[in-house]
């Protein structure tokens, strides 16, 4: 397969992981940032642009024969379908390519406004007329590692009350598009959940257990919409699914605390 992928988001946490393990498989890649290219990755075919704005599309897209969508902006609620336009846009104007985009388990029922737009984007994709994959992805291990990490700050540490997780590590998720960039159009793909369905207090054990450290655990029931939806397990696949490694070894390897974008968009 000798054709250009493009990777959003190359600098983000998914995406770092897709520009490696396509460049570690020898395919032709090019990255699409809004910032020049960090040093060491002067290997990379690096192209600036802007999904929100839709500048420097054009270039970035051409000669590409598949995109694999990894960019994020939780920082406003339409950030995500504006980008989705854009890219569909210039998309079209480039030949066609096949579109691969990683989206969240349940984003069709959760009424998080990010998984809200998520599901626009999903929507937006199925009808632009481009060959597509959308593949939908458990919450990150990073995700939870960010929210019990902050949690377990605290002298008392606060989870959600009767609230599992099913995360997964972000490498795997990856490995999948990257297997599914290769295999092509394949139009919605099976969920991708994590190895365990945990809830937040089991993970939170987990968490204190691995760092050493005491904290009593707080479960909390929140009122409101997004939190019974969690708990309803609107977010869940019907089964855990093996492959991925598991949240307490991804834990093991003592990883760097990583805001996900999903979070950022609410501080
Ligand atoms: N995090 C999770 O738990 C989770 C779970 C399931 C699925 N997903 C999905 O996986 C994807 C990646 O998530 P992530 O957590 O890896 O994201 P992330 O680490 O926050 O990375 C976001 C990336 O988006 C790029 N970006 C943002 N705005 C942009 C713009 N206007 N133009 C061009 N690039 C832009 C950023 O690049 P620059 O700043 O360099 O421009 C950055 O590389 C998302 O679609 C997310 O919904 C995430």
């Amino acid at each position: 397969m000798n054709e250009v992928t493009l990777v959003t988001g190359a600098t983000g946490n998914l995406g770092g992981h897709v520009l490696a393990q396509l460049l570690a498989r020898g395919r032709r890649v090019r990255a699409l940032s809004r910032r020049p290219p960090a040093t060491g990755v002067s290997a990379v075919d690096w192209c600036q642009a802007d999904l929100s704005s839709g500048q420097g599309l054009a270039r970035a897209l051409s000669g590409v024969g598949t995109v694999v969508h990894c960019a994020t902006d939780g920082r406003t609620r339409d950030g995500d379908v504006m980008a989705a336009q854009h890219l569909i846009k210039a998309a079209a104007k480039a030949g066609a390519p096949h579109l691969l985009f990683v989206s969240i388990i349940g984003v069709d029922r959760h009424p998080l406004d990010y998984y809200r737009a998520k599901y626009d984007t999903e929507r937006l994709i199925e009808t632009s007329g481009l060959p597509y994959t959308i593949l939908r992805a458990a919450q990150f291990h990073d995700m939870l590692h960010y929210a019990l990490d902050r949690a377990s700050r605290l002298p008392v540490m606060p989870v959600l009350a009767r609230t599992s997780f099913q995360s997964v590590d972000t490498p795997h998720v990856a490995a999948r598009a990257v297997e599914l960039s290769a295999v092509g159009p394949s139009g919605r793909v099976a969920d991708l959940p994590g190895p365990d369905t945990l809830t937040m207090a089991d993970m939170a054990r987990i968490l204190l257990r691995v760092t050493g450290r005491r904290r009593p655990i707080l479960p909390l029931v929140l009122p409101g919409r997004v939190p019974g939806a969690y708990r309803q397990g609107l977010h869940l696949a019907p089964a855990a699914q093996p492959g991925s490694r598991s949240f307490e070894d991804f834990l093991k390897e003592g990883p760097a605390v990583k805001v996900p974008a999903a979070v950022r968009r609410s501080r």
